[in-house]
């Protein structure tokens, strides 16, 4: 068992992390608990999951009761969190109370704004189940849902009291949604820890393939860069925690050019960010051709895009550079990117000219 400290004074917390936290979850929770019913909410997929925590919940002597979630980016919707409050309220939660949520970033977002918001603030458990949560939605206090107008633009900082990860639960998880997850571990190694990214090249296929020591040690290691990053950063403010957006302007541009419609997974359009990032970076002579090839050459050995033709995004640049104006991180006409002097050696520049990423991407294959 791994433990990673998130600290932030009096909101900080414990990060466990190993096999058989989850069916050990229960006496962990009691003194969560206090002697109260524990209400979970979970993912519609991974009611199996559910079962193993429930089961240890009643080996422990807690009470709980579970509500069942559509899978889904819809989910995180108002009618979403509009039904979890109400499902807690009827439940009669008070603020003391601790709401258990077991799933994907769309559960933890989800359930982490519900809890932000009733009663002015209850408290929450994290227990993720998908390597994206596992390695970051779970960890850093970031929740929220999306509208009409775009993802994620209804939200709340509430950091959880604690996050339960068990990486026994991703052998359920679609082998392109454990792909996809990946991509956010090696960003951790890609913005300021080299040594990482050596560590993910020489054991990333094995990880993926099923390796659960391999997938531990990937877990706490990025648990710890985030927990660091959150801690000097928490809401964002002092241009550390925006490291985390490494590879994510590019990819949210093709994230909305392919239209979520499920033919471009989150983590797939990072990966590919990631690597048009860092070759816009040696576009403009930042950063050695050598490390960006090492780079898409990882990408592509774990079955992950490198750039536009893997990801299939045949739109032009200009159209690419319409859909980043669009980006909520856009101000004053200006859109802060992250670049990279090298791996290991991400910056944040506001002062990259949107004509230039557009003559980029025009001259990127398709
Ligand atoms: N809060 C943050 O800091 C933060 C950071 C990154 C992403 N996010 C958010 O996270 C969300 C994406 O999270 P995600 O990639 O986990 O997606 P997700 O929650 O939609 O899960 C992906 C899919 O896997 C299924 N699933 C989950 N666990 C499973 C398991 N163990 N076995 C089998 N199936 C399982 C889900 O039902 C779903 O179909 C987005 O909404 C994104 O905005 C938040
Ligand atoms: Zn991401």
């Amino acid at each position: 068992m791994k433990s990673v400290t998130v600290a932030l004074g009096s909101r900080s917390y414990e990060v466990e992390i190993g096999a058989g936290t989850l069916a050990g979850a229960g006496e962990r929770l009691r003194p969560v608990a206090r002697g109260r019913p524990l209400a979970i909410v979970a993912d519609e997929n991974v009611a199996g999951h559910l079962a193993t925590l429930t089961a240890s919940l009643d080996a422990a002597g807690i009470a709980h009761a579970s509500l069942s979630v559509p899978a889904g980016e819809a989910s995180k919707s108002w009618a979403g969190v509009a039904r979890v409050c109400d499902w807690l309220l009827a439940r009669g939660v008070e603020r003391g109370d601790h709401v258990v949520a077991l799933g994907g970033g769309v559960i933890g977002d989800l359930v982490g704004f519900a809890a932000a918001i009733l009663k002015r603030g209850t408290r929450f458990v994290q227990v993720p189940t998908t390597l994206l949560a596992q390695v970051d939605s779970s960890v850093g206090g970031k929740t929220g849902i999306n509208t009409a107008a775009g993802k994620n633009l209804v939200g709340a900082f509430h950091q959880p009291s604690l996050v339960l990860i068990d990486p026994a639960v991703l052998q359920t998880l679609p082998a392109r949604e454990l792909a996809a997850g990946y991509a956010e571990v090696v960003k951790y190694g890609l913005i300021d820890d080299a040594g990482f990214f050596d560590w993910c090249a020489a054991n990333g296929a094995a990880l993926l393939a099923g390796d659960e020591r391999l997938r531990t040690e990937a877990i706490a290691h990025s648990v710890a860069a985030k927990a660091r990053i959150v801690a000097a950063d928490e809401h964002e403010t002092g241009g550390i925690r925006a490291l985390l957006n490494l590879g994510h302007t590019f990819g949210h541009a093709l994230e909305a050019e392919a239209g979520f419609d499920g033919s471009l997974i989150h983590g797939e359009a990072v990966a590919a960010g990631i690597a048009l990032a860092f070759r816009f970076s040696v576009g403009s002579g930042l950063c050695p051709a050598d490390d960006a090839a090492r780079v898409a050459a990882h990408f592509r050995d774990v079955g992950l895009p490198d750039g536009l033709a893997a990801a299939g995004i045949t739109a032009s640049g200009a159209r690419l550079v319409e859909h980043m104006r669009h980006d909520k991180k856009m101000e004053g006409g200006t859109l802060p990117f992250l670049l990279a002097h090298g791996i290991g050696r991400t910056f944040l520049d506001r002062t990259v000219d949107l004509g230039a990423v557009e003559a980029f991407l025009d001259g990127e294959p398709r």
